[in-house]
């Protein structure tokens, strides 16, 4: 597999960066993932839109263009068919001389993207639906940034797992903010409810998505806050992710949400997004576009 590190296609096994790297020693940088269907990028102006907004924040300058970074996606796609891909990238503000927690005036950043497989989901645990839980979100301020520094998010889908669950819903001053990987939506009679974008949670790209499509839809929709007591007489809850597309949580702390299972609402935005889909593997000249 070639992937793209700082100007060169070498394989992955070659690519090398120095320990000195601002990315490995602060997690200083901010990544993406996008996923590719058909060859053809994802929502690729709407990713390369929430880098470009994620490097002002952490102030870096966009190190390419995304005509460059449409060359490289292409470069590294063409190679491997129609197969469903994710593109990971990730840019971090490179290796300076030494460690220093200040912003050094000059320095390089770290340009690294690959494709990997995007596995189709299981169809037994769409079925099923997954399981969450519950957490106290201890993260920072500024979860709207999609920065590598991921611990927080690692340590809550680890306890998640450790309580039998697969992901787990975070919780701020009593609003239920997202997943750890994911942004979720909840279902009460008859109407789709997410929280508003904010600092606490990130701009997912399918989380838009999902609201676009259940407005051209005609099916009712708000961004709100959602206490995470709503959460308990919920009709259905879903989390959404660029890799998850949009999967029911049909167990939340231990209970049945809903009647256990995915609900109709789910089936509905389930298919108007595999409809999206299948334009985009169709050609890339429609709404769900490159
Ligand atoms: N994560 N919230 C968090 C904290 C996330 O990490 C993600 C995605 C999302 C959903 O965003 P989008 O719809 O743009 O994928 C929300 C990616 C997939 C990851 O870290 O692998």
């Amino acid at each position: 597999m070639l992937v793209y590190l700082n100007g060169d296609y070498l394989p992955l096994e070659e690519a090398r960066v120095p320990v000195l790297d601002r990315g490995f020693l602060f997690g200083d940088g901010v990544y993406e993932v996008i996923p590719a269907y058909g060859g053809h990028p994802f929502r690729l102006e709407e990713h390369l839109q929430r880098l470009e907004n994620s490097l002002r924040a952490i102030r870096m300058e966009p190190p390419l263009t995304r005509r460059q970074w449409r060359e490289i996606f292409h470069r590294l796609l063409d190679p491997l068919g129609d197969a469903d891909q994710q593109l990971y990238l990730q840019v971090t503000r490179g290796a300076y001389e030494r460690r220093l927690h200040a912003i050094p005036g000059t320095v390089t950043p770290t340009v690294f993207v690959m494709s990997n497989p995007l596995a189709p989901r299981d169809p037994e645990l769409v079925a099923r639906g997954l399981a969450a839980v519950t957490l106290e979100d201890i993260r920072w301020q500024r979860c709207d940034i999609k920065a590598i520094t991921l611990l927080a998010n690692i340590l809550a889908q680890q306890q998640a797992r450790d309580a039998g669950a697969d992901e787990a819903i975070l919780v701020r001053d009593g609003l239920a903010t997202e997943g750890t990987a994911s942004n979720f939506f909840l279902v009460k009679e008859g109407r789709i409810l997410t929280p508003p974008k904010s600092a606490h949670l990130l701009p997912g790209i399918t989380r838009d998505l999902v609201l676009e499509l259940a407005r051209e839809a005609g099916l009712p929709c708000a961004e709100r806050d959602i206490p995470v007591e709503e959460l308990k007489g919920a009709d259905e809850i879903w989390v959404t992710s660029s890799t998850k597309e949009v999967m029911p949580v049909t167990r939340l702390d231990g209970r049945p949400v809903g009647n256990g299972r995915p609900g109709p609402m789910w089936q509905k935005m389930d298919a108007l997004y595999s409809a999206c889909k299948a334009r985009l593997r169709a050609g890339p000249t429609n709404q769900c576009h490159e």
